[in-house]
């Protein structure tokens, strides 16, 4: 008969309910994360020795149902993609239709570079049915700098002939107070996808509560390090449950202050390898803005033009 596969965190040998518990509410929720956990980062959060951790890890291991998938199975996932309109058609053009699921899209730039603004513009047409350059989906947002405006996005609402109110009831925001509330709230996201109907996150910035938190020079490794399980994290939403994740990354415009290259995004080549699709945006004159591919595993490099109004994120008329 073959053995029943644990499934439960709580069940596995060395676990038990009291440790399951504080490893749940630190994330650990499945075998999977368990086992891409490490011996020390799990012995710390269930106050276990490295020992135990290990044969913790290993048999959350043994359990995983390690899935080798068809290339047909592949892309019959990569079918399921679906693209959220950013408003420019320039824009899209340059990202292939849009916002993707199942991807990790980074926006950075410098402040007033508009992130914040192409966040707001697709948190109101993830909505729009998907023939209207929506994904008939609702959008939660994970507010790390507190700039969510609901009037803003009420005033790009009816700019699209949308009922605000209703816009405005379909964004489910969170506030992230430091960088460990912020891991919480991404490792909790999973569950009010499927409860709401969520095919948008928004991490808006995904770096600022790392960067408040470790600021001392020594504290760069852990920092590196918890950013990377945050990011993982939200790489891992995009790809089982076939939403898009869209993060911001605000980067110095002020060259004095940094050795190196001025526009090189905090979380460097971490960032770098969780997002799929990383773009850098810039000012232009007035309100004309122009976003360059920086890496994406499909996309050509190019760059878009745009402009934000109060009507949100358009194209620059044509002169
Ligand atoms: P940081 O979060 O500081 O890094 O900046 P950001 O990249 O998020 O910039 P944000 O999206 O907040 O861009 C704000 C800019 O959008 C402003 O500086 C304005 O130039 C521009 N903008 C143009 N029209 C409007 C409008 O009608 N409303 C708002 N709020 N901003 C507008
Ligand atoms: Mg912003």
């Amino acid at each position: 008969m073959a053995k029943k596969k644990i499934t439960n965190v709580s069940d596995l040998p060395g676990v038990g309910e009291k440790i399951g518990q504080k490893l749940k509410a630190a994330g650990y929720i499945d075998m999977m994360s368990i086992a891409a956990a490490s011996p020390k980062e799990l012995g710390d959060t269930a106050n276990v020795g490295e020992l135990t951790a290990t044969k913790i890890i290993n048999t959350a291991r043994e359990e995983l149902d390690i899935g080798f998938e068809t290339g047909k199975e592949v892309d019959d996932k990569r079918l399921q993609i679906r693209k959220i309109s950013t408003g420019s058609e320039n824009l899209d053009k340059l990202l292939e239709g849009g916002i993707e699921t199942q991807s990790v899209t980074e926006f950075h730039g410098a402040f007033g570079s508009g992130k914040t603004q192409v966040g707001f513009q697709i948190a109101v047409n993830a909505q729009k049915p998907i023939d209207e350059g929506g994904v008939a989906g609702n959008v939660i947002i994970l507010d790390a700098e507190n700039t969510f405006r609901p009037e803003r996005i009420r005033q790009i609402a009816e700019a699209e002939g949308m009922d605000a109110d209703k816009v405005l009831e379909n964004i489910f925001v969170a506030r992230c107070y430091n960088s460990d509330h912020q891991m919480v709230l991404a490792e909790h996201v999973g569950e009010m996808i499927k409860e709401k109907n969520v095919k948008l996150v928004i991490v808006d910035s995904v770096t600022s509560n790392f960067r408040a938190d470790f600021s001392g020079r020594g504290e760069l490794a852990s920092r590196q390090q918890k950013l990377n399980r945050h990011l993982h994290t939200l790489q891992r939403l995009a790809d089982v449950y076939n939403v898009a994740v869209y993060i911001t990354n605000q980067v110095m415009a002020n060259p004095a202050i940094l050795f190196g290259d001025p526009t090189r995004p905090i979380g460097g080549h971490i960032l770098g390898h969780f997002s799929t699709h990383r773009l850098y945006v810039r000012k232009s004159k007035g309100n004309t803005r122009i976003a360059r591919i920086v890496d994406s595993p499909n996309l050509p490099e190019g760059e878009a033009v745009y402009i934000i109004t109060p009507d949100g994120i358009k194209d620059p008329e044509e002169k």
